[in-house]
């Protein structure tokens, strides 16, 4: 598949607006009964027996995706990986998925390097993140073997050093002074950044040079990563170039370069993100062009995988009408499963999955449950009317939704439910408020 809108190239795409959204997991539709259905499980039965909120994913969505990248690598390039952030979505039966499809993993702590062996990867398969790495998540990465460290200040490479009795294959995290365009709080690859190493001010050089003093570390290659839902491949080729001018000038050969993640997905009808084959093309050729030996190519997608495969559904609980003014629906879930609209003022659309074919011509403000009057997960959706008992879903959540999910007002956190050709298998179980006293000491 070239890119995700493709795939859906069926008879019933021409007429089903879910089957032809970029919006929703690959395979969505409206199924004879009129409701949304994700991954062959009609969300409407699906809730009915596990409850709402729930996270819903497509497995297929996930495994396409995967395939998708590997295919553009392979048909570009002899040496790649393609390295899963699973920041995106930390549940051990993604990495789990990922690993089987081939991937790569990005962890950025320890309790992600813990999700990702017990998901059977192979640790030399494992990039450890992270811009305060402590000592025990250090010991625990080099206990288990973890292929590749990704170093990112001073005070990691004196400790990483200290710890290790063997040889430790890094990469040191350069900051290229590239903004990307995208909300201030992802964009990573600024001069003025937590993350890595800044060349300008000579500090990637003095990261070279410690690492090559070190007794342990060898320096495999450098890591940039630019930032996230970036829609502009530009910053890219900028990035790279940036990248080869300091490896030329400081007579390195990396053997490795992970130019991130950051691919951008469509949360709206009408977005149009770069296809993935654009998003390899520019990495691929940029590297070629200005790298001599050409390196390992590695990149690290994470919402890119996972964002469109996963839904929410929630149950709606009120409607609200203020005369003249707006019409409040709330559902029983919001910032608590979603922080994403009230972090970055993201944009969501909202379905009612039981009337999933019907035009929506009711304008209303989708609010949360929780105390607080910003718990609003869309203003001024555009929806079917809605009742009291409607099952409401927002495509698009499957990345960072999870994975940012919180109790905020002793909201236990949602499931997370995989659905595979009409089959669905819980694969977090839902939060009970039992476990909310768990860690009472
Ligand atoms: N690699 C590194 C080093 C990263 O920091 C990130 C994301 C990724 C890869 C994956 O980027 P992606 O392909 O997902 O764009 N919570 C925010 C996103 C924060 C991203 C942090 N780093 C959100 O909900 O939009």
């Amino acid at each position: 598949m070239s890119s995700s809108s493709d795939n859906r190239g069926s008879v019933a795409a021409a007429t089903d607006p879910i089957a032809s959204s970029p919006v929703y997991p690959l395979g969505s539709r409206v199924n004879e009964r009129g409701r949304l259905e994700v991954g062959g499980c009609d969300v409407v039965r699906l809730v009915a027996e596990h409850g709402t909120p729930a996270y819903i994913y497509a497995e297929q969505d996930m495994r396409e995706r995967a395939a998708e990248y590997l295919r553009a690598f392979s048909e570009r390039s002899s040496d790649f990986e393609v390295i899963f952030a699973s920041k995106a979505f930390p549940c051990t039966a993604a990495y789990r998925l990922f690993e089987r499809e081939g991937l790569s993993v990005d962890v950025a702590s320890g309790g992600e390097l813990h999700m990702a062996l017990a998901a059977g990867f192979d640790p030399g398969r494992i990039h450890l993140h992270g811009n305060n790495k402590t000592r025990r998540e250090l010991e625990y990465a080099f206990d288990n073997g973890v292929g590749h460290l990704v170093l990112d200040s001073f005070d990691e490479i004196e400790l990483a050093d200290r710890l290790l009795d063997r040889p430790q294959r890094v990469l040191i995290r350069i900051t290229p002074g590239i903004e990307a365009s995208t909300h201030s709080y992802i964009q990573t690859g600024q001069e003025d950044s937590k993350f890595g190493f800044g060349l300008a001010d000579g500090l990637a050089e003095q990261a070279v040079e410690r690492v090559r003093a070190s007794k342990h570390l060898e320096l495999v290659g450098l890591h940039a990563h630019i930032g996230s839902q970036i829609y502009e491949l530009e910053p890219y080729t900028k990035a790279i170039e940036v990248l080869a001018d300091f490896t030329s000038a400081l007579e390195l050969e990396p053997e490795l370069i992970n130019v991130g993640g950051g691919l951008g997905i469509a949360y709206m009808d009408g977005d149009e993100p770069p296809s993935v084959d654009d998003y390899v093309d520019v990495k691929v050729r940029g590297i070629e062009r200005v790298f001599y030996p050409v390196p390992r190519i590695a990149i690290e997608p994470g919402r890119s995988l996972v964002g469109n495969a996963g839904v929410t559904a929630y149950r709606v609980g009120t409607v609200k009408e203020i005369p003249g003014v707006r019409t409040y629906v709330a559902v029983d879930g919001g910032m608590s499963d979603n922080l994403r609209p009230m972090l970055y003022g993201a944009r969501y659309e909202a379905l009612i999955a039981d009337r999933a074919a019907e035009l929506p011509d009711t304008e209303a403000t989708i609010a949360g449950k929780h105390c607080e009057s910003g718990d609003v997960l869309i203003e001024d959706a555009e929806i079917a009317a809605p009742r009291v008992g409607d099952v409401l879903v927002t495509p698009a959540t499957g990345a960072y939704g999870h994975a940012m999910a919180n109790n905020y007002n002793g909201v236990p956190r949602p499931p997370v439910i995989f659905c595979d050709g009409g089959e669905a298998r819980v694969v977090v179980r839902r939060e009970s408020w039992d476990d909310l006293l768990a860690r009472d000491a």
